[in-house]
């Protein structure tokens, strides 16, 4: 029989007309990974209810099927609203300033873990692998390995990994962070976040190898690799080709008249570090003002999270800056910068993308960032957009050369950037761009899966010599 892949994330694309798709990179990334294979794709419904079935609801497409369960109430808040996004994500994302513990949270995130075990249990055959998503789920290997099951478990970490020094910020790190040692193979997006975790295990008492990608931690062994996510880049350049025809693209580049395009699009999340972004554009308005005239900034925010007191907070300022932005320069005739809080389909960003002179990707930290990827993926070669990116962006690794790289806290140096890119000329664009381009084409979100499956396939070898070189030196 043909192993099966079981992929377990918080949340899942289900491939049903009229079902909403989150929108982060996650879903996307995973939804590409599966897309050869025979496996499922177990986790959230998104739906919130009373009483939750026992047994997931399944949907098969293809060879996947996709199982889903709902969560309670009180799992939403405490595991989701709570510990998942109000402790893990912050920390994660450099902000223990902004995280807001509560042990009742922390017991709603492992008995989420728990029941995630539990009904994987009960599907799960000896020979499948498990690929593990994200930060909502880092306890649970140690779960299924409390069940018995002795299978090939690989975890992939979307987010960023912060130094030790911040990890040990997280109550009950040893078992929430340090339970990733339950894993066979933990994928980082970056070399950063992989030496962190590394660091965070030696300082827990961890033995490296001589390598320093394997460790022995309380007793299990566990490899630690970098995997940057990518895009299906190919067929999403093809679609921004098509899109940037399709009339909904036409209506906005001809309400533009004769300006540039600039575009953003992020999650409202303040790890995009939108308002930061906001005011180097403000900033860029008054320090350039013979430029006022060529461009116009469309920043698409879909909401996310909006039970979450930082996200509603941040909601407000943004659409407050949005509005003194254009109470300052706009004119009767048109406004400077447009902010709308809508999501719109791949086709049609596609489309934005390859329309656009220029993209801002400027998050304060951020573990990947596809729609860096993505912008370079959607333009024409022969006359392509310029890439502002920030420094904190995983994606920087890849994308640096190529890119305006910027620091997203010092708005006078952004909008230095937007000037440079406007005036750009053809030629450093072509190269630029070109640059970027080779490295996302032979890198693409196929590449990304097969190597992780790869590595996952020959971790117990690896994990077993290092084992064995152990013991012979009696470490
Ligand atoms: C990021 C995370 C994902 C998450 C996504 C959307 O990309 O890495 O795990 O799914 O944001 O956030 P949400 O809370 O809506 O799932």
């Amino acid at each position: 029989m043909v192993s099966r892949l079981i992929v377990v994330s918080n949340r899942v694309a289900v491939p049903e007309p009229g079902r909403k798709v989150a929108a982060g990179g996650l879903a996307v990334a995973v939804n590409a990974a599966l897309k050869h294979r025979t496996g499922v794709w177990f986790g959230w419904s998104g739906n919130v209810v009373d009483e939750p079935a026992d047994t997931p609801t399944t949907f098969e497409r293809d060879r996947v099927t996709y199982s889903v369960i709902d969560l309670s109430n009180a799992d939403f808040q405490e595991y989701y609203n709570g510990f998942a996004n109000r402790v893990l994500w912050p920390i994660l994302h450099y902000r223990v300033d902004l995280a807001e513990f509560s042990r009742m949270e922390l017991t709603g995130y492992f008995r989420v873990n728990e029941n995630f075990a539990d009904q994987i249990s009960k599907i799960l055959r000896p020979d499948d692998v498990v690929w593990v998503h994200d930060y909502h789920m880092m306890p649970l290997a140690r779960y299924l390995r409390a069940r018995g099951h002795e299978n090939k478990i690989g975890f992939f970490l979307h987010i960023p990994m912060p130094p030790p020094d911040l990890i040990q910020a997280l109550p009950r790190h040893a078992d929430i962070v340090g339970a990733l040692a339950d894993y066979d193979l933990v994928g980082f997006q970056t070399e950063s976040d992989r030496d962190n975790f590394g660091r965070y295990l030696s300082s827990q008492g961890a033995l490296m190898s001589r390598d320093g990608f394997t460790y022995d931690f309380n007793g299990r062994l566990v490899r630690i690799a970098t995997f940057p996510v990518s895009i299906e880049t190919s067929s999403f350049a093809k679609t921004a080709r098509r899109s940037a025809r399709s009339t909904f693209v036409r209506e906005v580049t001809d309400s533009l008249a004769g300006r540039r395009l600039m575009i953003g699009v992020d999650r409202l999340d303040y790890s995009k570090g939108i308002l930061h972004r906001m005011e180097a554009f403000e900033r860029f308005l008054r320090d350039y003002p013979d430029k006022r005239s060529q461009v116009t900034y469309l920043q698409i925010t879909p909401k996310s999270r909006a039970d979450i007191p930082e996200y509603a907070s941040m909601d407000q300022q943004v659409s407050a800056l949005a509005g003194r932005i254009n109470g300052e320069f706009g004119e009767a005739s048109g406004v400077p910068m447009r902010y709308v809080n809508r999501t719109y389909s791949r086709t049609a960003l596609a489309g934005l993308y390859r329309s656009a002179r220029v993209a801002l990707v400027t998050p304060l930290r951020d573990g990947m960032n596809l729609v860096a990827k993505e912008y370079v993926a959607a333009q024409d070669p022969e006359d392509p957009g310029v890439l502002i990116l920030s420094q904190f962006a995983g994606a920087l690794g890849e994308l640096g050369q190529g890119a305006l790289v910027v620091n997203p806290h010092e708005g006078e140096g952004v909008a230095a950037a937007i000037n440079r890119a406007l005036d750009m000329p053809l030629d450093e664009r072509k190269a630029r761009h070109k640059l970027m381009y080779e490295v996302i084409e032979r890198y693409d979100i196929d590449r990304w899966a097969e190597t992780f499956l790869f590595a996952l396939g020959e971790t117990r070898q690896r994990l077993k010599i290092f084992g064995n070189l152990r013991a012979m030196f009696s470490l």
